[in-house]
């Protein structure tokens, strides 16, 4: 019985070596290195070549190495086997410090400073909002997004959440739905978009999304996208920045990835691009996940954090 590591552009080894130290009577074979197919009973893969999982007969569970798992299903041919994601604290807290990160970017208004310090411009503006005049709007109202709702309150943003199905969160106003979506956006000065990539949600941050974000802020309207590139329409971004609607972008992650050279977001003097690391998976916590789940399938106990395949997410 053996444990498939599929992945590109992570350091296979660095995996390797976490799960040999927590699951030393299971075998760790490595995608592209000669394998017995049949060994293998699980799978932890990141963006593992499409087709690449066909012909392991003896396969029981696939485990996604990242809270997302678009790209396990984007593969046509993945093996019909529970798909369980990462649930962790650790990438968690990762997340919450990049969007408390960038939601005080905006509202220090740290960018400026940043343009004006090679020109030794000393500001006379120096007037700073206070958080309670932000309204920060979080499509995405799951782990993460709850988690950087609650930490932006602590720092006393005024934070509202988006989602799929109508939530009830303690203090925190929620929307839902298409139905819910021209009210969110018309009290969000900060999107941050914290949203799976589906049918559904592919293309959802364009023209039409932009335009409904608020336009009586006190700053903003601002978009900080650490979801999937495929949620955004690049040129659509683009093009409200231009037009002086959108007022800055900070994208994590691109349609492709890494971000092409000539591609225009790299210099457009209102974008802030970070290179799809908003919440890396570190080996230490999330093979530790994956050890903890194979596991409890070993001793009968039911998978935790299953995805549903119609749902996508
Ligand atoms: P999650 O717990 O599954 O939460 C997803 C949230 O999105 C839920 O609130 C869900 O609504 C909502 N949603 C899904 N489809 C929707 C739709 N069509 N309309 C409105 N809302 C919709 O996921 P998570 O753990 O928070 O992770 C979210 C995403 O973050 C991942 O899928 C991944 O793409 C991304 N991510 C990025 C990085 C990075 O480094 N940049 C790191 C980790 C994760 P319901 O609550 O109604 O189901
Ligand atoms: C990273 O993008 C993840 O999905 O965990």
């Amino acid at each position: 019985m053996s444990l498939l590591l599929a992945m590109q552009g992570w350091h296979v080894e660095d995996w390797r070596a976490r799960f040999e130290a927590l699951l030393p009577e299971m075998p760790v074979v490595v995608l592209g290195e000669p394998f017995d197919r049949r060994a293998v009973h699980y799978v932890a893969s990141w963006k593992h070549p499409p087709g690449s999982l066909g012909g392991l007969p003896n396969l029981a569970a696939i485990f996604s190495l990242g809270a997302g798992v678009d790209f396990l299903f984007a593969d046509e041919a993945l093996p019909d086997v529970p798909v369980a994601r990462v649930v962790d604290p650790d990438l968690t807290t990762r997340m919450s410090e990049y969007v408390v990160l960038h939601c005080l970017m905006y509202l220090r208004q740290q960018h400026r400073y940043m343009r004006q310090q090679p020109a030794k411009l000393w500001d006379d503006d120096r007037h700073q909002p206070a958080a309670r005049s932000l309204r920060v709007g979080i499509m995405g109202l799951g782990e993460l997004g709850l988690d950087a709702a609650r930490k932006l309150q602590l720092i006393g943003f005024d934070v509202a959440g988006w989602s799929r199905s109508p939530k009830t969160v303690e203090g925190l106003p929620t929307f839902a739905g298409e139905e819910g979506m021209a009210a969110f956006l018309a009290r969000t000065d900060i999107l941050v978009s914290l949203l799976p990539l589906t049918p559904q949600t592919r293309g959802i941050i364009g023209a039409e999304l932009l335009a409904g974000l608020a336009k009586d802020g006190r700053l903003g309207p601002f978009l900080i996208n650490a979801g999937r590139g495929g949620l955004q329409v690049e040129p659509d971004i683009l093009a409200a920045l231009d037009a002086g609607t959108l007022k800055g972008a900070t994208l994590d992650v691109f349609e492709t990835e890494p971000l092409p050279q000539d591609s225009p977001l790299w210099t457009h003097p209102l974008v802030t691009v970070t290179p799809h690391n908003a919440a890396m998976s570190e080996p230490e916590a999330v093979a530790a996940l994956i050890a903890a789940q194979i596991r409890r399938l070993e001793a009968g106990e039911p998978l935790q954090h299953i995805v549903d395949p119609t749902r996508g997410y």
